[in-house]
């Protein structure tokens, strides 16, 4: 645990160069460049309507019963370090299928079990936004994103699961870019996540809710004390 909180605090306490680093670490490793990412930019973007009738057949296929949240990064909080500092929790990736993979621990990378318990929040992402349309290369950006965290050890402040996510986004070059890291993917997940139930916001939530109170109560009776 003691780890965890390390890591948040110098997350949220260099926010800036923390970022630097990953950001050129989850560039594209040149072992894992495969012919088929050589191809110009969006070179076979489906029409557009097949694009949107992707996205509605996995919006349709989430099932938090079973966890299952295909073409999603899917977050879930931390004991304790979200309770502080609730943008910061942990995060993984969902194959075509829906199958989650996060890197959980040193050289082990977790499949549809994730770390921390089931998702609380999640973010759909767009397959028409990949660079070859299809969810063949999602699930090749997955995968190999998580062969490659297979063989990396933790490091809590910055090579952590938001990297293994921000890796799997530049290979695939989601929204045509290769600059996903860490610091983006926690900002951005904030803002377009959505809650699975009202249990899961609560769970995200309501201890930074209680903590903050109690903190304000304390700090406002001494105050006018
Ligand atoms: C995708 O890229 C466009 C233009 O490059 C940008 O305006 C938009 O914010 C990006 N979307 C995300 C989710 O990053
Ligand atoms: C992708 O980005 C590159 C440079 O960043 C740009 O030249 C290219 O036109 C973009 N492609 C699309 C489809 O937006």
């Amino acid at each position: 645990m003691s780890h965890i909180l390390t890591f948040g605090l110098s997350l949220w306490l260099l926010p800036s160069s923390a970022g630097i680093p990953e950001a050129e670490r989850t560039r594209l490793p040149s072992r894992l460049s495969r012919p088929v990412l050589a191809q110009p930019a969006m070179a076979d973007v489906a029409e557009p309507d097949a694009g949107s009738r992707n996205y509605q057949i996995a919006l349709e296929r989430i099932d938090p019963g079973t966890s299952r949240y295909p073409y999603c990064i899917v977050w879930t909080p931390i004991p304790v370090l979200t309770w502080l500092l609730p943008f910061i929790g942990h995060m993984g990736i969902c194959t075509s299928a829906g199958v989650i993979r996060d890197f959980a621990g040193p050289y082990f990378v977790s499949e549809d079990n994730m770390a921390f318990g089931r998702p609380t929040k999640y973010w759909m992402l767009d397959v028409s936004k990949v660079y070859a349309s299809g969810s063949d290369a999602w699930d090749c950006a997955v995968h190999d994103a998580s062969e490659e965290y297979k063989r990396r050890m933790h490091n809590l402040c910055c090579d952590n699961c938001h990297s293994h996510v921000a890796m799997a986004l530049n290979l695939m070059r989601y929204n045509n870019s290769t600059s996903w890291n860490m610091v983006n993917l926690c900002l951005l997940s904030l803002i377009h996540g959505k809650h699975v139930s009202c249990f899961a916001f609560l769970k995200t939530w309501l201890p930074f809710l209680i903590l903050s109170t109690v903190v304000l109560t304390v700090a406002l009776t001494l105050n006018l004390r």
